[in-house]
């Protein structure tokens, strides 16, 4: 099982590491486009073998894409992260050009690749990775709802002064501060609605928290986080390369389920080997299924800056 994971900055050095930790993978290549960087990271990484007890390889590149070749699983995470203030969509500037060239570098290498997108506005970059590699599209993932559902989760578990492992719930939509959709209605206490525990008000604090979850940790750390974010990548990895067929919430590119099409966003997903196996259709609410759609016009709206 050979990863590749491009930029290792924040995210995707966070990102190598869990999955190293995991023990998962035989390699994981660490690519950057800024000279021995990745190097850099992939040496002291590797460093922690023997303190972490693992047996991954991880290799670092210097936009060297012939060490990438033949991945099963490759992972965007370059480009620039917001600044406090900033909205995800204001990156698409920068971030949508090297996206591209990324994009098509990897699947020119690996051409049965499965690739994971991570890099921000991170629907309309997977929407893009779509269009430029033309991979089949269980084999394009956007990572945005995995990290809205643990950081849902830990609001949750907050508003009901309960540990993290008791609490249950998912946020799907555009990974936007407006587009979530965090389902509060379906969020559960140990199969207990957590609406038997806390206040609608108070249910609706936490559904507010989590959609600015990101923006909270940018005015806090100055750049956006990433040990969440890292971890949440890892697990996707981890459950295409083990088959886990393990539910997520992720980004895919759409075509009528939801009543949506011709975009990608979150919806519940199964992963295994195959990359996204099932879109899973979970029965929503009217008012649900119109914060989907408005969320839906944001992430088309944002889709319509591209320069395809
Ligand atoms: N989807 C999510 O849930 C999520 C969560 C957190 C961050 N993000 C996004 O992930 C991206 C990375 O965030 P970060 O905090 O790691 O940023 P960072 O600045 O720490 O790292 C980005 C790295 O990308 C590298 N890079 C830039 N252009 C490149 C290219 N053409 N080829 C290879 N490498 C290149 C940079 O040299 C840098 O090391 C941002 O766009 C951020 O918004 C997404």
């Amino acid at each position: 099982m050979k990863v590749t994971v491009v930029g290792a900055g924040a995210v995707g050095a966070s990102c190598a590491e869990y999955i190293a930790i995991k023990d998962f993978a035989s390699e994981v290549v660490l690519l950057d486009i800024k000279e021995g960087y990745a190097e850099g990271k992939a040496m002291d990484l590797m460093q922690t073998a023997s303190l972490n007890g693992f047996d991954t390889r991880i290799v670092g590149s210097t936009n060297d894409y012939s060490k990438t070749a033949n991945s099963d699983i490759c992972v965007i995470t370059s480009g620039i992260p917001r600044k406090p203030g900033m909205t995800r969509e204001e990156l698409i500037g920068i971030n949508a050009g090297i996206v591209k060239a990324v994009s098509t570098s990897l699947v020119e290498h690996s051409p049965n690749t499965i690739l994971i997108v991570v890099s921000n506005p991170m629907d309309t970059m997977t929407y893009l990775a779509h269009k430029v590699t033309g991979l089949p599209k269980n084999r394009i993932i956007g990572m945005g709802g995995a990290l809205d559902s643990a950081r849902f989760k830990y609001r949750l578990a907050e508003a009901l002064e309960a540990p993290i492992s008791d609490v249950d719930g998912m946020v799907i939509g555009g990974h936007s501060d407006k587009g979530m959709v965090p389902l509060t209605r379906l969020a559960t206490r140990n199969s207990v609605p957590v609406s038997a525990f806390i206040s609608e008000e108070r249910l609706n604090q936490v559904m507010e928290d989590t959609k600015v979850g990101g923006a909270t940790l940018t005015g806090l750390l100055g750049t956006s986080a990433w040990y969440a974010p890292g971890a949440a990548v890892s697990g996707l990895v981890q459950a295409i390369a083990c088959d886990q067929k393990k539910m997520y919430p992720c980004s895919v590119l759409l075509d009528g389920e939801y009543g949506l099409s011709n975009l990608c966003i979150g919806v519940p997903v199964i992963l295994g080997k195959n990359g996204i196996e099932e879109i899973v259709k979970i029965d929503l609410t009217d008012a649900e299924m119109a914060h989907m759609k408005e969320s839906a016009e944001g992430v088309s709206k944002t889709n319509g800056l591209l320069d395809l």
